[in-house]
C-alpha cells in the first residue's frame, strides 16, 4: 500500500471532515470520531495513551467548524464548543485502511507438508531486535517457531517463555513435565503416539501459546508433529462445505475432571473471525461432548469431525521434527494442532517441559518492536 497524498475538506453541513485520496476514494469522518482521537495536551496521557476525559462528557451535537493541514502530517481542528486540537493524518489513514500500519500483525499464511520451515532460530540471536522481530513475523505468519541452543537447566523455561509474555499458572502449575511415567493414565506420559490435537479446550480462556522445551532426549522416535488448522479447516470446507459449516455452528462442551479441578468451556470445533479467517480449532478427542442434537445434524457433525481428524493426521498436512536438548517449540494453540510419533521409553529418558502464555504478550512485543522500541523482553509496568 503506497503512501498517498490526501486532500482534506470541511463538510459544513455535517460538521465532519472529508478525506479524498489520489485514487479518488473519499471518506466522511464523524466529528465525534475525530474528537476522540485528537492529540493535544489535554487529550491523551503521554505515558499510557489513555484519554484524559470520559467521552460521555463530549457534546452530542459536536461539529467541526474549522480545519487546516498545518504541515505534512498534522491536521488542526476547531470544534463548535470552542475546543482546538490537532490530529495525525497518518494515524487517521492507518485506521481507515488507506495506509499500511507497521503495527499491523502479519496475515496468517496456510501451510502443509513440503512447506520449508526454519528450525534453526538460535536462541542467542534473538538478542538482536531485528532477529527477534523476524522471528515474531514468522510465528505470526505460520503459527510456530522452533528455537535451538536454549539453556537446558530444569525450569529455565519460565525465563525463556517470559520473554514472550506472562506464563499462565494453572492447576498443573506454571510448568508441566512431559516424560514417561510408570502406571501413567494420560497418553502424554506414555511412549505411545499422540494424535493431532489442540490443548485444553476446556479452560476459560483456552491457553493461547504453548511452549515445549526439551531438556533430555535419549530415545529415537518421539518426533513432534504439527498441523496448520487453517489449512485443514479450509480443505474440509472445500471438500464438504455442509460438514464444515456444522463444525462452525455447533457449540461443543469440553470438560476436564481431575482431583483438584473441574474445568468446562464451550465453543465450535472450527471458529472463523469476522472476515472469514480460521482463528481457532478445538480438536481434542478425549474431552469433547457434543449436545444431543437431531440425528441429521449429528450425522453431519460426526462425519465432519472424523474427516477433520483424518486430515489433521494425514501425511499431506503434517510436518515433524525431532526434539534435541535445547530445542524450544513455541506454537499457537488456537491455530495449530500438535502431536507426537511413538518412541520406545525403555531406550532412555525423554524429558520435555511445557508451559502456556497468551497471545497478547507476543502481539505487544511485535508492536513495540514495530515502533522501534529496543526491547528484548516484556517488562512489567508499575
Ligand atoms: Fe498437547
Amino acid at each position: 500500500m503506497k503512501k498517498q497524498k490526501v486532500n482534506v475538506k470541511l463538510d459544513t453541513d455535517f460538521g465532519g471532515i472529508v478525506l479524498r485520496n489520489t485514487n479518488n476514494a473519499s471518506k466522511l469522518l464523524h466529528p465525534l470520531w475525530i474528537r476522540e482521537r485528537t492529540e493535544g495536551p489535554a487529550d491523551f496521557d503521554t505515558i499510557n495513551y489513555q484519554r484524559l476525559y470520559d467521552h460521555s462528557t463530549l457534546p452530542a451535537d459536536l461539529k467541526i467548524t474549522q480545519c487546516e493541514v498545518t504541515d505534512c502530517d498534522r491536521l488542526d481542528v476547531e470544534f463548535n464548543d470552542g475546543y482546538q486540537s490537532n490530529i495525525s493524518l497518518t494515524k487517521i489513514q492507518h485506521e481507515i485502511g488507506w495506509r499500511e500500519n507497521p503495527e499491523d500483525l502479519p496475515v496468517p499464511k496456510p501451510w502443509k507438508t513440503g512447506f520449508k520451515f526454519s528450525d534453526h532460530v538460535k536462541w542467542s540471536n534473538l538478542n538482536d531486535p531485528l532477529n527477534l522481530k523476524a522471528m515474531l513475523d514468522d510465528f505470526l505468519t505460520y503459527g510456530f517457531c522452533i528455537m535451538r541452543d536454549t539453556p537446558t537447566e530444569r525450569d529455565c523455561l519460565l525465563q525463556l517463555a517470559s520473554r514472550f509474555g506472562y506464563v499462565r499458572d494453572t492447576n498443573w502449575g506454571k510448568i508441566f513435565n512431559v516424560e514417561t511415567k510408570p502406571d501413567a493414565t494420560d497418553a502424554a506420559y506414555k511412549d505411545v503416539a499422540l494424535a493431532a490435537h489442540t490443548d485444553n479446550p476446556y479452560r476459560d480462556p483456552i491457553p493461547g501459546i504453548q511452549f515445549l522445551h526439551c531438556l533430555t532426549n535419549d530415545v529415537s522416535g518421539g518426533l513432534s508433529t504439527l498441523v496448520d488448522g487453517i489449512a485443514v479447516a479450509d480443505r474440509l470446507h472445500d471438500e464438504e462445505p455442509e460438514q464444515a459449516r456444522i463444525l462452525e455452528d455447533v457449540i461443543v462442551r469440553y470438560r476436564y475432571q481431575g482431583p483438584s479441578a473441574i474445568l468446562e468451556n464451550f465453543g465450535p470445533t472450527i471458529e472463523r473471525d469476522h472476515i472469514g479467517i480460521v482463528r481457532r480449532i478445538r480438536l481434542s478427542s478425549r474431552v469433547d461432548f457434543v449436545p444431543a442434537l437431531d440425528p441429521k445434524t449429528l450425522n453431519l457433525f460426526y462425519a465432519g469431525r472424523r474427516r477433520l481428524n483424518e486430515l489433521s493426521n494425514s501425511p499431506e498436512f503434517q510436518i515433524s521434527f525431532p526434539f534435541r536438548p535445547g530445542t524450544l517449540l513455541m506454537m499457537d494453540n488456537y491455530r495449530l494442532l500438535h502431536g507426537r510419533t511413538a518412541f520406545d521409553g525403555k531406550q532412555g529418558h525423554r524429558l520435555l517441559q511445557g508451559c502456556y502464555t497468551d497471545h497478547d504478550g507476543v502481539c505487544s512485543l511485535y508492536k513495540l518492536l514495530a515502533n522501534g522500541r529496543d526491547l528484548t523482553s516484556v517488562a512489567r509496568e508499575d
